[in-house]
């Protein structure tokens, strides 16, 4: 209520600016004063879309909240938080085009717990940017990482080794694709894990062996279905639940290890509600609603046989015009070999004729045999 009321004669003051100017030089080294662009409530700073280019100096010491979220904060570094902020245990960085978290940016946080940075624009995220004993357990990065040249390394700092507390990461709304199998492994205690709409195509064998993960969403990504490495994976953690609606299953033969392990296993706790994207004749049918004949092959097969035949038909039709093409231009030597054929076939002819002239004349046949003999 006072931090209301200083908040109020702030605003009352504003209007003679000399008397601002004195008033503020006499709250700011108290260190409890509210800064200008925000409004302190009990514990709660709000220093939201106020088109502040970095954070407030002079935030109350003993802030538990600080939203800025909605400005153009495009760097925190270590000059960011320059007095220490024992209390702070949530910081609303969201909507900010934030590019850059230097080494040191949150040493000042020493109690850090929630950290919001979803939507923005990170560039560059430094490993040491956290204390060693930092608390931090929900990192939310949600729609940040726009620069898929830099995703990897941007991650690193995942690996530094002193996110030990994390137990909540959201990486949703990003274009991840694959993620690099160690990427988890220095998150001892992450619980839950959001990777909705991130593009994952597949998660290779080891990304989820270290965090004792219990909740993972994989909901709108690109799952066509889903690799044995994966289906081993999650089977290592059987207290996992997996989300994992509005993936473009295509429904052929090649799912079918899918659907035994999706009916076996209890982990999917939305698999109710996926349903077949391919091929267009199952699109919306329910995946644990199909039946083993509908799961056909040959819709692919067609199509690649019948390219196939196009394509035979063309080497044939070329091989024909070539055979054309050599006898079109060795037709001398041809019609000489044909010559040569018809004159051996000739000779061949009038020597079968002699011998059966002479072996229709009764008076030679013992002539002949005795020939033959
Ligand atoms: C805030 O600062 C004041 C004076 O500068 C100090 O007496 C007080 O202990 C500090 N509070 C916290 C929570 O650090
Ligand atoms: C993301 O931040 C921008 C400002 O940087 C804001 O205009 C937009 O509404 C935010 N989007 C979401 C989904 O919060
Ligand atoms: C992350 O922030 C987005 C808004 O930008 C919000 O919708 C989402 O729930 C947050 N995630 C977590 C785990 O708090
Ligand atoms: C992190 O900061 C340190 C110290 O400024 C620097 O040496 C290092 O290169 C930075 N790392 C990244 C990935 O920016
Ligand atoms: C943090 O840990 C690293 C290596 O583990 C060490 O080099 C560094 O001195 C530590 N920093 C602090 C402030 O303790
Ligand atoms: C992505 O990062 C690279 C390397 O840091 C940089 O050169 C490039 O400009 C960035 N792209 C965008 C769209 O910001
Ligand atoms: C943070 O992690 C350390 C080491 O694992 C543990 O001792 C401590 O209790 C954890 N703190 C919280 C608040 O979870
Ligand atoms: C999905 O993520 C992309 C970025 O990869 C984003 O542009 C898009 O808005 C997200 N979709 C939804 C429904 O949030
Ligand atoms: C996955 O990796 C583990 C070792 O981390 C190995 O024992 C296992 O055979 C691998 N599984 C597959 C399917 O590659
Ligand atoms: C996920 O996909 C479904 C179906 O395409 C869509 O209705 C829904 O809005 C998407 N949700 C998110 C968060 O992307
Ligand atoms: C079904 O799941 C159980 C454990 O939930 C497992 O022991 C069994 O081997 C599975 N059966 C098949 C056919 O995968
Ligand atoms: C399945 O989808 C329906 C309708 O979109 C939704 O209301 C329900 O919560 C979903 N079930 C699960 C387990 O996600």
């Amino acid at each position: 209520a006072a931090a209301v009321g200083l908040y109020l004669l702030t605003r009352r003051l504003r209007k003679s600016g000399v008397m601002f100017l004195l008033f503020l030089l006499a709250i700011v080294p108290s260190g409890h004063g509210c800064p200008e662009e925000c409004l302190c409530s009990l514990q709660t700073v709000k220093c939201q879309n106020k088109d502040l280019d970095k954070i407030p100096h002079f935030i109350p010491n003993n802030t538990k909240i600080l939203f800025v979220s909605g400005n153009s904060i495009s760097r925190i570094s270590g000059d960011s938080f320059p007095t220490r902020l024992e209390l702070l245990t949530d910081l609303h960085l969201s909507g900010n085009e934030l590019e850059y978290v230097d080494t040191m940016a949150f040493n000042n946080l020493p109690n850090l717990v929630r950290l919001d940075l979803s939507n923005n624009t990170l560039q560059n995220f430094n490993e040491s940017a956290f204390p060693n004993d930092t608390k931090l357990q929900h990192l939310n990065l949600s729609r940040s990482l726009h620069n898929h040249s830099t995703t990897d390394e941007l991650l690193n700092f995942l690996r530094s080794g002193n996110l030990v507390n994390l137990t909540v990461l959201d990486l949703s709304n990003n274009d991840l694709v694959i993620l690099p199998s160690d990427i988890f492994t220095h998150l001892s205690s992450l619980v839950s894990l959001s990777l909705q709409n991130t593009s994952i195509i597949n998660i290779h064998n080891g990304t989820l062996r270290v965090p004792p993960l219990r909740e993972l969403d994989l909901r709108n990504n690109s799952l066509k279905h889903l690799s044995s490495k994966m289906m081993a994976e999650f089977s290592l953690k059987p207290d996992l639940r997996i989300q994992l609606a509005g993936n473009p299953w295509l429904c052929n033969c090649f799912i079918e290890d899918t659907l035994m392990w999706l009916k076996n296993s209890t982990q999917v706790v939305d698999v109710q509600n996926l349903t077949c994207t391919n091929p267009k004749d199952l699109r919306h049918q329910p995946l644990l609603q199909l039946e083993k004949y509908e799961l056909k092959c040959s819709m692919e097969m067609k199509g690649v046989l019948g390219t196939s035949y196009v394509f035979l038909g063309l080497v044939l039709a070329l091989i024909g015009v070539i055979f054309l093409l050599v006898l079109y231009l060795n037709r001398k030597g041809i019609k000489r070999w044909m010559y040569n054929i018809r004159d051996a076939c000739r000779d061949h002819m009038e020597g079968y004729h002699y011998r059966y002239e002479i072996n229709s004349d009764p008076r030679l046949a013992n002539l002949s045999i005795n020939s033959d003999v």
